[in-house]
This record gives structure tokens, sequence and C-alpha cells, in this order.
């Protein structure tokens, strides 16, 4: 896993590491999972920290305001794509299929979807926090009160089981946000692979990739003017200071998004602003000045690498939806 990484010397250990930390970004680290992989993170020749542990509940609420912000284009753009093409959509579903959602959070565009889908013979979310799953489950009961709807608590990058009120039912999956990018290449394979199995023969995937696109529009998404996908970065060092007592110094941690043309990939970092030592459970931990903790990687893709990469994992794209702009896209995989 993790080929293409530029962990450098450390590489063999590291890329070990990120196998063992190859979870997803918008599922909550437990407390203890947090110490072990930013003590880990943090003793790396090149100093990283997993994105899943962005969303705490400081983090979730930054992350909710940074997808209404004039900058952030993908979750409005994606909205827009699947409100224009709901009907189309709700189509492609047979009758008495089964809606699973990798990742529901919320489950706010998945409204837009079952609003067209008056034939479901239920709703599948899953999602490791049990609290977002009860939030969306009862604002779906109240707005579709005839829907049946299972959640499912758990981490969909491995083999789950699934209510056996699904079993004998078409299963279309739905995977929008483009969080499919958080992940390096092969593990993005292994999830695609481990969905199909999820999904099983004659599966359809509806699932959201952002387009690769001018550089600076790129990185103003992901350095916007207010200043909240900086605080959003720094929380990370916040949450630490919180739960494990750590002594970082937020303000001697800047935030910074640079864009890697040869990965297509948005990469987010915190900058030590001078030389520090910072403690974290009784590890001491030196940053040289300028010295870069890696947060995040946010990979972009053209439509014929988005197919080439889900073909992988051996799915076929059937169809590829886009905003007039050509921002963002939402494939129709099929199980091939
Ligand atoms: C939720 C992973 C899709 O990569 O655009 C937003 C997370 N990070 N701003 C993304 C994020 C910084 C977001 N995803």
């Amino acid at each position: 896993m993790n080929l293409d990484d530029d962990y450098g010397l450390d590489a063999a250990t590291d890329a070990r590491d990120a196998e063992a930390e190859a979870f997803l970004c918008d599922i909550h680290g437990e407390p203890s999972e947090f110490a072990t992989a930013l003590v880990s993170g943090l003793s790396k020749r090149n100093k990283a920290i997993p994105c899943r542990f962005f969303y705490d509940a400081e983090g979730s609420r930054l992350f909710e305001q940074i997808t209404s912000l004039p900058e952030y284009y993908p979750t409005r753009t994606e909205t827009g794509i699947l409100r224009a093409h709901a009907t189309h959509l709700s189509q492609l579903v047979p009758p008495g299929a089964v809606l699973i959602e990798f990742g529901s959070g919320s489950s706010t565009k998945t409204e837009l979807l079952l609003a067209e889908m008056d034939d479901l013979h239920a709703y599948v979310p899953i999602d490791i926090s049990p609290a977002a799953l009860d939030d969306a489950r009862a604002r779906i009961a109240e707005r579709f009160p005839r829907l049946r709807v299972t959640p499912v608590v758990g981490d969909f990058s491995r083999p789950l089981p699934l209510p056996a009120a699904i079993a004998g039912h078409a299963r279309v999956g739905f995977f929008p946000g483009s969080t499919i990018g958080n992940l390096a290449e092969a593990d993005a394979v292994a999830l695609l692979t481990s969905m199909r199995a999820i999904l099983g023969k004659g599966a359809i995937l509806i699932i959201g990739a952002d387009l690769k696109k001018d550089v600076r529009r790129l990185i103003a998404a992901y350095d916007d003017a207010e200043g909240v996908t900086a605080a959003f970065n720094l929380n990370l060092l916040r949450r630490a200071n919180r739960e494990l007592g750590a002594d970082f110094d937020p303000g001697a941690f800047s935030h910074l998004a640079t864009y890697d043309v040869r990965h297509g990939r948005i990469d987010m970092h915190l900058v030590s602003g001078r030389a520090q030592t910072v403690n974290v459970l009784g590890h001491r931990f030196r940053f040289a000045d300028g010295e870069r903790i890696h947060t995040e990687h946010s990979h972009k893709y053209d439509i014929a690498g988005f197919a080439a990469l889900v073909q992988r994992a051996g799915w076929q794209s059937r169809e590829v939806l886009t905003d007039p702009e050509n921002l963002f896209s939402v494939h129709i995989l099929t199980a091939s």
C-alpha cells in the first residue's frame, strides 16, 4: 500500500503504519486510538497525523462551516449535480432495491435521492458514529415515514454484515463527497474492492469525485480567506491538548495547503513557526523552524483517470455527471 508515498528513508515502516491506519477520514477516532496514531505519526521522520482525526465535535462543526464557504465549491457543486439528476438517478435503481450509503454522516445529500426513489425496499446508512446515525434516522423517518431505514454502525473499509432484512434485494451504493480522494491510490482500490464485495453481484455504485482544475482555485478551496480551513487543520493540535493533555501552542503553527501536480492532490500541513519542543503523553517531539506535519491528502481526478482507478477494483464507469463548470463529477459504476 502507499507505493507512491513520500516518506523518505522510513518508507517501509511508514507504509506499514499507513496500512494499519488506513481508515477513512470522516470516521471519528476513539481518543485512545488518537493517542496511538498521534504518537506514532509524530515519531516519523516526516511527521504526519491521519486526517480521520479532524472530525471530533469541534472539527465536525468546522467542516460543516467549510462546506458553505464561497471558496469551497465541492459540496454545493455535488449537491447541484445530484439535484439536477435526481430523477435520472432514481430511474437507475431497480424497484425494491436497497440504497446503501457509505459514511453517511448526516445523510443530507441522500435526501435529494430519497425524495425521488419511491420504490426503495430500504435505506441502509453505514457510519462509524452512532450519534450521527441516530440524528439522520430521526430526520429521515420524519420526512419519509414509509421508508424502512436500517442503520449499520461500522467501518465499511472491511467486510461487514448487513441487516438480514435486505437479503435478496438489489443493492445500490452511494458514496458522495469525494471522500475517496482522501485515500492513496492503492487504498482507494482496496476500499472500492471492499464496497464491491459488500454490494454484491449486479450492484450499482454512485460515487462523487472532485475534478482537477486551475491550481489557484484548488488551493483557495483549502485555504479560504476567512481562515475556517486553517482553524479546521489547527483543531488537530487543540484536540491533542484537550483530549491528551499535549502542550501544543497552536499559535506557533500555521496552516498550509499545497498542490502536488505529480500525484494530482492537495496536501494539507501544519508548519512549525519556530524551533520548538512539544510534549504528548510523556513523549517529547522536536520541531525545526519550518518543519511540517502532514495532515491530509485530497486527490483530484480527471474523468478517465477516475474510470481507470475504479476499473482496478472491478468496477466500470457507465456514466459521468458533471456541473456546467466541470468542477466535480458523479460517476455511476456497475460491477463488471
Ligand atoms: C471531506 C475529505 C471531501 O478533501 O475536500 C475540506 C475534507 N479538508 N477541507 C476534502 C476537507 C479540507 C474534504 N473531504
